[in-house]
């Protein structure tokens, strides 16, 4: 009997020109553009495997072995409701296809790095759902096409369909046709980007993204001139940097950035806070850095983003990538290296000393 099952990873990303806010909460469709780095596959990233059997009475979901439930109608529920429909069409046109989407599948998936970490999960496991059914079904359908399905599961999961540098074009119609993740360039294109991330704290987030961000897009004034004003300059900008491999005006864009998502969080009201004290003295040891080196002449050495929670994390180049995990190890002592240094991650509560 024909076994029908496919495995597929994607990795984590984090974004140098934050998403934040929807213009559609259903469709999951955005208020500005965003651009992000996809990280190393070996490291970080959400490996999934997808069946499909007659036998199967329901479509069910394990993750990291314990079983979720598919809520009727939910974002899990629309990404495997998108992909059955468009196997329905290979099957329309294909009369020996299998007739996979009559089945119900059983989908499970695991991340490589540690929950504790204290890393949102939602992008890489969404992205490679979406990758496995795909595979599955064996879709004829380009990677632009997938990230316009995972993006209804996670926004941030549609540039995880892409490695390297990506962004996701908002788009313009109300059905979200034109609203998916495009490369800017493979990670080939600049090997020396690396991104270094710090745990700060592996405590669950008090505010999720998904509400957050809505509570902004309700309240901040501050939202409204991001997104007519900064956004659209800051993408083309960025795109551009990275095009000429232009590391400083990256690191420029990708730190302004930032807390620009996190001054909006705080015009938010209530008001949100995502960084904590070592989030900011992790700032200010980046920008002591940065300051010596363009005094010393050599240009910005480092940038930091953050998310919506405390941990940094650093884009650097490889050769200035030593001296940065030294420092972070100098002034966050209780941090705690494993894997190689291009993909550490530094955590502990930290004593921020005395900077150089
Ligand atoms: C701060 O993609 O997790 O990481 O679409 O509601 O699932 P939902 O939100 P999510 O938000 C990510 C927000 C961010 C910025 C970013 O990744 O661009």
């Amino acid at each position: 009997m024909a076994v029908y099952q496919a495995t597929a990873s994607a990795p984590v990303n984090i974004a140098c020109i934050k998403y934040w806010g929807k213009r559609d909460t259903k469709l999951i469709l955005p208020t500005n553009s965003s651009l992000s780095v996809t990280l190393d596959q070996d490291h970080l990233r959400s490996t999934t495997t997808s069946r499909a059997d007659a036998s199967f009475e329901k479509d069910r979901l394990w993750l990291n072995g314990t079983e979720e439930e598919i809520k009727e109608g939910g974002r899990m529920a629309t990404c495997i409701a998108e992909l059955k429909t468009l196997r329905k069409e290979v099957e329309a046109k294909d009369a020996h296809a299998p007739k996979l989407s009559t089945f119900h599948v059983h989908i499970s998936s695991f991340n490589n790095f540690p929950t504790a970490a204290g890393l949102a999960s939602s992008a890489s496991g969404f992205a490679a759902l979406v990758a496995s059914l795909a595979q599955l079904y064996a879709l004829p359908v380009t990677p632009s096409a997938l990230s316009r399905i995972a993006r209804q599961g996670s926004g941030s999961a549609c540039r995880s369909l892409f490695g390297g540098f990506v962004a996701w074009e908002m788009g313009v119609k109300a059905d979200g046709s034109d609203s998916f993740a495009v490369e800017v360039a493979p990670q080939s294109h600049w090997p020396e980007m690396h991104a270094l991330i710090c745990v700060v704290s592996d405590d669950k987030k008090g505010t999720s993204s998904t509400a957050g961000m809505q509570r902004t897009v309700q309240t901040s004034e501050l939202l409204q001139h991001r997104i007519k004003h900064v956004v659209p300059a800051r993408m083309d900008a960025i795109k551009k940097a990275i095009t000429a491999k232009d590391f400083d005006t990256f690191a420029t864009i990708t730190m302004q950035d930032s807390n620009q998502f996190h001054a909006v969080a705080l015009d938010t009201d209530p008001p949100i806070f995502y960084m904590n004290d070592v989030s900011r003295s992790i700032i200010a040891l980046i920008v002591e850095l940065n300051r010596a080196s363009v005094a010393a002449g050599k240009g910005i050495k480092a940038a930091y983003t953050y998310d919506a929670g405390p941990n940094a994390v650093i884009y650097a180049l490889q050769h200035n990538l030593r001296e940065i995990v030294n420092l972070t190890m100098t002034y966050f002592p209780q941090s705690q290296a494993f894997n190689d240094p291009f993909s550490l991650y530094a955590k502990g509560q930290g004593v921020p000393g005395e900077l150089p």
